[in-house]
């Protein structure tokens, strides 16, 4: 997800992370300003080897895909919101 970010920022972007543990969770939310996934592929990112009209040549579209099995694996959920204005995918841990 980090490298997502940093590979869809513009040169020079920023790309944030941001943790949160408390009683009831663990969060971790890594966010970028970059060119966003369209509202057509926001749906499937997670499918494996599904790939954005954004995708790069080198882009194999297996990542999120194993990233989401390994998260659940572990009881844990992960999310994405994006917008022309950037992406934010955030992974999350209940404590009980
Ligand atoms: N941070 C992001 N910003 C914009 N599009 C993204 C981002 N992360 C993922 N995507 C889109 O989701 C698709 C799937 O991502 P991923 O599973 O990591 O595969 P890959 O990195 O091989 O392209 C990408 O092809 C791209 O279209
Ligand atoms: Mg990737």
């Amino acid at each position: 997800m980090l490298k997502n970010c940093v590979e869809h920022s513009p040169k020079g972007g920023e790309v944030n992370v941001v943790c949160a543990q408390n009683g009831i969770y663990t969060e971790i939310e890594m966010s970028d300003a970059g060119d966003g996934i369209s509202k057509k592929d926001l749906p499937h990112i997670f499918e494996r080897f599904y790939k954005g009209e954004n995708a790069s040549h080198e882009s194999v579209g297996i990542g999120l895909a194993l990233s989401k099995s390994i998260i659940e694996e572990d009881n844990g959920t992960v999310t994405v919101d994006s917008s022309e204005r950037g992406t934010v995918f955030r992974i999350k841990y209940m404590a009980f």
